[in-house]
């Protein structure tokens, strides 16, 4: 079979970029479209292997759409606005409307596209599923507001209202999206599926989840938590910790992530269906603060600021028996992807700390509130 075209929207960017790499590797011809945003792109020159074709501009724009479709056989559709900041606009023309252009464009002209892979993310669903002694798996909605102002941060069951604990969730738990980055790629998801289905071209959504790796974003102080620690800490700074720092999240390392896009443009199984792609381990929040701390600065601790992020997942760790069944595994374990990680922003220029003016930003705007528990002298102003 001669070589196939791949169209990597976001190609630039920490997942995107990882993804051009395999795809070359494993043969493919490949186009970059890319934007080059500036909250992802303003600390470090961009990622753009010099072997794909490039194409700067924008998946809202439908001439450069079409330019970028021609001659495509799968599209692996990476751009995106990421992150937990207060627009709430540009969320649904970069995420919703710039997936519509793509799907339009690709039926309007007739391409011959035989494949959409789509970025989509953890952050769809409502919460964690919790398993309850009583009640057995159950799928929990977003906490209460007036529970997390009083410091009660762990999901109990929906049922009985008793303790449960934290259960992996498969990708049939309730989604919809809690935060508005979240809305907007749950609606980027349900929108190619339905047009997949209505097109007859297979749509597979891979709902990853917390990704890192080298060439992480370093400038957007709204994504990537190890990122956003491990700048604080280069800065002498102590990385600040939301809610009690027990929630969990799923890292993921960017190869193992980028990889399973690769899967999912050869294999039928995952065709119309979400797939999450995640490490299946949680990791405790505090935990990796302390570790990155360990590793980079001994001398410094995680700081818990008596704050949370309205809309946020107490703990999420994906069922990935959907991935296993077609044969993906991750193969780079935290330990492992921290170590490459660490290096490659040894290597980096000075960065500026960025979370401190964005933190302020969130509290004006009401998305990161203080719980009552939390005492004065805690104060988030003195954490800098
Ligand atoms: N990194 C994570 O933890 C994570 C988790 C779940 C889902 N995702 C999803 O995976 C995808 C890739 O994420 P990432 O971490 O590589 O993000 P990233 O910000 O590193 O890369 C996204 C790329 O998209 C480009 N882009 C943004 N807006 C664009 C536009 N309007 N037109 C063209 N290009 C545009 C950016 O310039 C950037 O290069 C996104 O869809 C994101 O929502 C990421
Ligand atoms: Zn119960």
């Amino acid at each position: 079979m001669s070589a196939e075209t791949a169209l990597v929207t976001g190609g630039a960017g920490l997942i995107g970029s990882h993804l051009v790499d395999q795809l070359l590797h494993s043969g493919w011809r490949v186009r970059i479209l890319d934007n080059l945003e500036p909250v992802t792109h303003a600390e470090s020159a961009p990622h753009v292997n010099p072997d794909a074709e490039f194409i700067r501009g924008d998946v809202r724009e439908p001439t450069t759409v079409r330019r970028a479709l021609a001659g495509v056989d799968v599209v692996f559709h990476q751009a995106a606005y990421g992150g937990y900041m207060p627009e709430v606009a540009k969320f649904i023309d970069v995420n919703v409307v710039g997936t519509a252009r793509i799907l339009e464009a690709i039926r309007a002209d007739g391409l011959s596209v035989r494949k959409v892979v789509l970025a989509s993310s953890q952050a769809v669903y409502s919460e964690g599923a919790v398993n309850c002694d009583q009640h057995g798996l159950q799928f929990p909605p977003a906490r209460a507001l007036n529970l997390l102002e009083t410091g009660e941060f762990d999901v109990p069951c929906p049922l009985c209202g008793g303790i449960a604990q934290p259960a992996l969730t498969p990708e049939s738990a309730a989604a919809g999206g809690e935060n508005v980055y979240a809305v907007s790629k749950y609606a980027e998801e349900r929108l190619s599926l339905a047009w997949g289905l209505q097109s007859g071209i297979p749509v597979v959504p891979l709902r990853y989840s917390c990704t890192y790796g080298p060439r992480q974003s370093l400038g957007n102080p709204y994504t990537g938590v190890i990122a956003i620690f491990v700048t604080r800490i280069l800065n002498g700074l102590p990385p600040v910790v939301f809610e009690d720092g027990r929630q969990t999240r799923d890292l993921g390392f960017v190869a193992d992530v980028a990889r399973a896009n690769l899967l999912a443009a050869v294999t039928d199984t995952w065709d119309g269906v979400p797939v999450n792609i995640g490490s299946g381990a949680a990791t405790s929040i505090l935990e990796l603060a302390s570790l990155l701390c360990a590793e980079l600065d001994p001398s410094l601790q995680p700081v818990l600021s008596g704050e949370f992020r309205v809309g946020e997942i107490r703990a999420l760790t994906p069922d990935t028996s959907r991935a296993e069944a077609a044969n993906h595994f991750p193969r780079v374990g935290l330990r492992e992807g921290l170590r490459a990680y660490l290096d490659w922003i040894r290597a980096q220029d000075p960065i500026a700390e960025c979370f401190s003016s964005a933190a302020a930003r969130l509290r004006d705007t009401g998305m990161l509130r203080r719980t009552a528990a939390a005492t004065a002298p805690r104060r988030s102003s003195t954490i800098g």
